[in-house]
């Protein structure tokens, strides 16, 4: 049984100890290939050093809402060279956040770097990994103007099925990690059970929203199969069957997974 968490930021000073124990650990728990994401041009660079040196490790590039700043020509450049590389399989995580960006101003600012950077990932033909916080309506507004001839993943998904239906007609993914195990997790299950079995990506947003039963705890890599045993219940299939299933999806959205080794086996 094989796992990959599309998702995760192993940049974080949280793992600044024990990366090499939390990479191992995530290969002992059958995960073959974790997507890094960087959210600043300096933990993308990171992202793209961190691939380079392990295998199973992918990147993804780009400039996080929060992070949002006027970008130039030099980053978008930087961004672009970054992309050619063979190990950087997305352009993210990129997107909108209006929870903690109450500011007009700014919130314009986070609709325009994204915006250039989804024009981006089109030109370089890479999909792209989204963070959608508390903006939805901009979020629908702007994938339909400007998604155009793009492919990606809604990561953390957190709108309401009506919403997942329309995602899915637009050919997006959906990225569910730990919030779904959660008691509180509202109408997270019903968008799973209504959900494509082949538009659902697995990831862990690690090292935060740890699953039950870890719930509070640094997240890792390792801990993606609980999320994997809730869709599972959700499914009515087999945590191997889930497994498969949702490998086979992400290798269809990000194709750099197919083309290079795995986390090696202890
Ligand atoms: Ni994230």
């Amino acid at each position: 049984m094989e796992f990959v968490d599309t998702h995760a930021h192993l940049n974080d000073e949280k793992f600044a100890e024990d990366l090499e124990a939390v990479i191992a650990r995530a290969g002992e728990a059958g995960v073959t290939r974790i997507i890094n994401l960087g959210d600043t041009m300096d933990s993308s660079a990171r992202a793209v050093a961190l691939a380079e040196a392990h295998e199973g490790l992918f990147a993804g590039v780009g400039i996080h809402p929060e992070e949002a700043f006027e970008m130039t020509g030099r980053d978008i450049d930087r961004l672009a060279d970054w992309a050619e590389h063979p190990k950087v399989a997305a352009i993210g995580e990129i997107g909108l956040d209006y929870y903690w960006e109450k500011d007009a101003e700014k919130r314009l600012l986070q609709q325009k770097i994204f915006i250039r950077q989804l024009d981006l990932a089109r030109q370089l033909h890479l999909p792209v990994c989204i963070h959608d916080r508390e903006a939805h309506g901009d979020m629908l507004a702007i994938l339909k103007k400007e998604g155009k001839g793009l492919c990606g993943v809604l990561h953390c998904y957190s709108g309401s099925p009506e919403m997942a239906k329309e995602v899915f007609r637009m050919g997006w993914f959906i990225g569910v990690d730990g919030p779904l195990t959660f008691k509180n997790a509202a109408k997270l299950p019903e968008v799973m059970r209504g959900a494509p079995r082949d538009m659902v990506l697995l990831e862990t947003d690690a090292p935060y929203m740890a699953p039950v039963p870890m719930r509070g705890k640094r997240n890792e890599p390792a801990y993606v199969r609980h999320v994997a045993e809730k869709v599972a219940e959700l499914w009515g299939m087999s945590l191997e069957e889930v497994a498969a299933r949702t490998t086979k999806n992400a290798e269809c959205l990000y194709e750099k997974l197919l083309f290079h080794k795995e986390i090696p086996k202890k």
